[in-house]
């Protein structure tokens, strides 16, 4: 790589940062494209956000992805905020404009172009959604906004899905989501089949024998699983729904998507698939997956 006085740099603003995978993505990418730019992970402590935001502009750079756990708290940093991320509330995105940076929710979309890609669609879907912290919020929202059918999120605290529940209502204006507790399963009508969506963080390593829902019974269930989680590369949670006969998916493939988006944003440029297929390649190699 030859780096110039024309070079672009993007990064990645975190706590911590070094595992992530996100410089194998846009380096590959911009290395593929021709793209004088380069991407690199920056540390930041919990009071230093706002200054690191200011800096980053003051220095051009011409994008930035936000991770854990700045992705609300960057929030007031921002000129302008995508109506997508506004209503997730979670912004992993920056990208230079007149003034200061805009910010983006690419996370979801990536999720939903991964889901493309396997050939899984949302649009008059009964959808499963197992969590409703941060991540299954946004599932959430997503799928309210890709026309699901039915939604229904099961959740260990049930106070905390019916809050979700609510807000995703009211914004839709009518009642699509419907809560209920984990063990609620066995009230889903038998012999009907769901995409169920995994977005707590149960069975991640090193937890990899646990799945938040366990029982045979709740996988019979399910058609299509995702999960969100993308180490391990099978879960026990995508393990059950392949042995019930399901089709299942992990989340390193969003992870490739929410990338993709986040560079074609900075860059104003399409990633084709021969390409994205390429980086999935870089990022499988780095995880140790063949
Ligand atoms: P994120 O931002 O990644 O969504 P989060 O907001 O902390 O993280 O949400 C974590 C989710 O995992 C929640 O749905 C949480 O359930 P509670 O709302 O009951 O806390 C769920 N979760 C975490 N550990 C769990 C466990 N051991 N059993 C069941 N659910 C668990």
């Amino acid at each position: 790589m030859n780096i110039n006085g024309y070079t672009r740099t993007c990064g990645l603003i975190g706590n911590p940062v070094e595992h992530t995978m996100s410089p194998a993505i846009h380096n590959t990418l911009a290395q593929a494209m021709g793209e004088n730019l380069v991407y690199v992970p920056f540390r930041v402590q919990k009071d230093g956000l706002l200054a690191a935001i200011e800096g980053a502009y003051a220095l051009n750079l011409q994008g930035l992805n936000i991770t854990v756990p700045y992705k609300s708290q960057v929030i007031p940093c921002l000129k302008e905020i995508d109506p997508l991320a506004r209503l997730i509330g979670a912004v992993n995105t920056l990208v230079y404009t007149e003034g200061g940076y805009k910010g983006y929710n690419t996370d979801m979309p990536g999720l939903y172009r991964a889901m493309c890609e396997d050939g899984v669609g949302m649009e008059g879907e009964n959808i499963l959604i197992l969590g409703a912290g941060g991540a299954a919020r946004a599932v959430a929202i997503l799928a309210a906004k890709k026309g699901a059918g039915q939604i229904i999120l099961f959740n260990r605290t049930l106070e905390k899905a019916n809050k979700v529940a609510e807000e995703v209502n009211a914004m839709e204006g009518k009642a699509l989501v419907r809560a209920l507790t984990l063990e609620d399963y066995g009230t889903l009508p038998k012999g009907e089949k769901y995409l169920a969506i995994q977005a707590t963080n149960v069975g991640m390593f090193p937890d990899v024998e646990k799945a938040v829902i366990e029982e045979e019974e709740f996988y019979k269930r399910v058609h299509t699983g995702y999960d969100l989680i993308f180490n391990p590369a099978e879960t026990l949670f995508m393990k059950r729904v392949r042995e019930n006969g399901g089709k299942a998916f992990g989340g390193l493939k969003m992870l490739l998507y929410q990338g993709i988006i986040a560079y074609e944003l900075w860059t104003g440029r399409q990633v084709d698939e021969i390409l994205a297929q390429k980086a999935y390649s870089k990022m499988k190699k780095a995880m140790g997956i063949r």
